[in-house]
């Protein structure tokens, strides 16, 4: 049940018989896969419960139909900084925008994901939640706005969803009677709840001594597994927290490793909670506000007023849960530890292979978060993890797919990769995957990280597919090698005509990296050149934009 290649609209018709006044409609809008997840599950137990359901990606959905739905759920994360889903920007900015209809008719529920983290928290959610009360509807359900550990509070929500939309539509015929949309999708044996333990076949520096650098090539073994995937997927990981890390956070309030903690129906040492189930690398803003109770923090307290945004922002991207408490003393129990640090969760992976090379392996391309702080070394968790192992060490994985990033269906279609840094990986996918197909469209390649000499990711291997014809433009942004930055985009500024005329012949555009500045920076300079090498003003080189967008033809993996 995947969507198209190209970015065909994943929709699943309604029975035909199922006017909007008796169907329930649930719109998710997704970006790495969580809120597809949960709005497909959601969808199955309505359908299983006998109601006429509809399940649509947010891109999908028709918004002339909203002013006569009568029943719709929406499940739709937020990006870190408070943007939607690129999947859903176009039915968020209809329903905040003007040309938003009266919605009378309509009873609705949102549920939001997010990652508090983020001081913008669940901001999507709670916009469309709000608007959609004052464009007149009646909300069915409370909004639940669900963190990383989403299942904590997605899974109560759906329960309270499902059964009021039972109660709102009550099944128009006998359980038996009704033919399911769609059949469910077999489970395959292994995904986010019940991992693979993939064997670590390579793990190999890609970055040259001397680079600021630590980024690897990963090779996994998935044989076995039944696991399968596409160029475009993400492996996902569950990652433990580095064993030095916990040791410090038990020094650092003098709690006994070995202690036996309960929380939520499980025993176990504290020291194990701590290593495989509680987030340490990340901070999140509720932790910063149990602390500075347990610590009695005036300065921690300040640090969490509204006034003080900027400062709380930057203290949660720059600290772990151990600096805050080496900072400030305070006393914690086990049992309160454990209830307040988030439930540890996986990490995503862009795949950086092509079954079609390399069979059974996974392939990853991984920066190795690490940097000093004043207390010695800290870590990301998954990235340690991957880095510190060894040859034979067995990881727990899984495939995430990602049907919003797929190569064109159409072999003889162009493709422009847009990939700076670690960006590159899910582009060596499908440089390898076009070759395995002979596909006879153009590859055009633009990378870019801060040295040639030491941080050219896979250099050998982009010059030998140029060799070879299965790349056949690389253009590269090396920012620190003249005192100037010089970054893809500037690139892309510079091949302004030709990628317009890539773009004229059909070619599809992928862009993966950072999502704050690179592919901000890089879809300023895509609509600089449409408009410059289109003769277009700026607002219709946004649409030109939007379009390939809603076409499949412009598609982003960034985080
Ligand atoms: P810098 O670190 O020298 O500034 C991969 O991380 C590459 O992306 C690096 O060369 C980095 O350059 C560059 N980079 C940093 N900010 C960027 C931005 N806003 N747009 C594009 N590339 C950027």
């Amino acid at each position: 049940a995947r969507a198209a290649a190209g970015g065909v609209p994943a929709a699943v018709p309604a029975l035909p018989e199922a006017r909007s006044g008796e169907r329930l409609s649930v719109v998710y809008g997704s970006q790495t896969g969580n809120a597809k997840r949960l709005a497909e599950q959601l969808a199955a137990q309505a359908e299983q419960a006998g109601l006429a359901v509809r399940l649509l990606r947010a891109d999908a959905y028709p918004t002339r139909e909203l002013k006569d739905e009568r029943l719709l759920y929406v499940v739709i994360s937020t990006q870190g900084d408070g943007d939607p889903p690129d999947d859903a920007r176009a039915l968020v900015d209809y329903i905040a925008g003007k040309r938003a209809p009266e919605l009378k008719q309509l009873r609705y529920a949102v549920l939001g994901l997010g990652d508090s983290s983020y001081p913008q928290f669940c901001a999507i959610g709670q916009k469309l939640d709000a608007r959609l009360a004052e464009l007149g509807a009646t909300r069915l359900v409370d909004r639940a706005d669900a963190d990383l550990d989403i299942d904590s509070v997605a899974g109560p929500w759906l329960q309270q969803a499902l059964g009021a939309a039972k109660d709102a539509l009550k099944p128009s015929a006998p359980l038996a009677t009704v033919t399911p949309l769609r059949p469910l999708p077999t489970a395959p044996a292994h995904g986010r709840d019940a991992p693979f333990a993939a064997e670590l076949l390579v793990n190999q520096r890609l970055t040259v001594r001397g680079s600021a650098k630590d980024v690897r090539h990963i090779e996994l073994s998935l044989e076995g597994s039944g696991l399968s995937y596409q160029p475009g997927d993400a492996l996902g990981l569950w990652p433990r927290n580095p064993p030095a890390l916990v040791e410090s956070v038990l020094r650092a309030l003098e709690l006994d490793g070995e202690a036996e903690v309960e929380h939520g129906g499980q025993r176990l040492p504290l020291r194990q909670w701590l290593g495989e189930k509680r987030e340490l690398t990340r901070l999140a803003r509720p932790f910063v506000a149990s602390h500075a109770a347990h610590a009695r923090s005036d300065e921690l307290n300040r640090l969490l007023a509204p006034d003080n945004a900027p400062a709380l922002t930057q203290l949660l991207a720059d600290a772990q849960v151990i600096d805050l408490l080496q900072r400030y003393d305070g006393a914690w129990s086990g049992e309160e530890l454990v209830a307040a640090l988030r439930p540890l969760t996986p990490r995503l992976y862009s795949i950086a292979s092509s079954q079609k090379l390399v069979g059974d392996e996974a392939h990853l391309t991984v920066a190795h978060v690490e940097y000093a702080s004043e207390h010695g070394t800290r870590w990301g968790a998954a990235s340690h993890l991957l880095a510190a192992a060894e040859e034979g060490a067995r990881l727990p994985v899984y495939i995430e797919a990602n049907e919003r990033f797929r190569l064109p269906r159409d072999g003889a279609r162009d493709v422009i990769m847009i990939g700076p840094g670690t960006g590159v990986a899910p582009f060596r996918g499908f440089v390898q995957e076009r070759a395995a197909d002979g596909a006879s469209g153009r590859n055009w390649l633009l990378f870019g990280n801060p040295h040639f000499r030491s941080d050219f990711l896979y250099q050998t291997e982009w010059q030998a597919a140029l060799k070879s014809g299965q790349l056949h433009r690389l253009d590269l942004a090396f920012s620190r090698d003249q005192i100037r930055k010089i970054y893809v985009q500037d690139r892309l500024r510079q091949a302004g005509r030709d990628l317009y005329d890539w773009l004229e012949g059909g070619a599809h555009l992928y862009v993966c990296g950072d999502a704050t500045r690179m592919a901000r920076d890089v879809h300023a300079a895509l609509r600089d050149a449409v408009i410059e090498n289109g003769g277009k003003n700026a607002e219709d080189a946004e649409d030109y934009l939007s379009t390939l967008q809603q076409q499949g033809r412009y598609a982003r993996d960034v985080y």
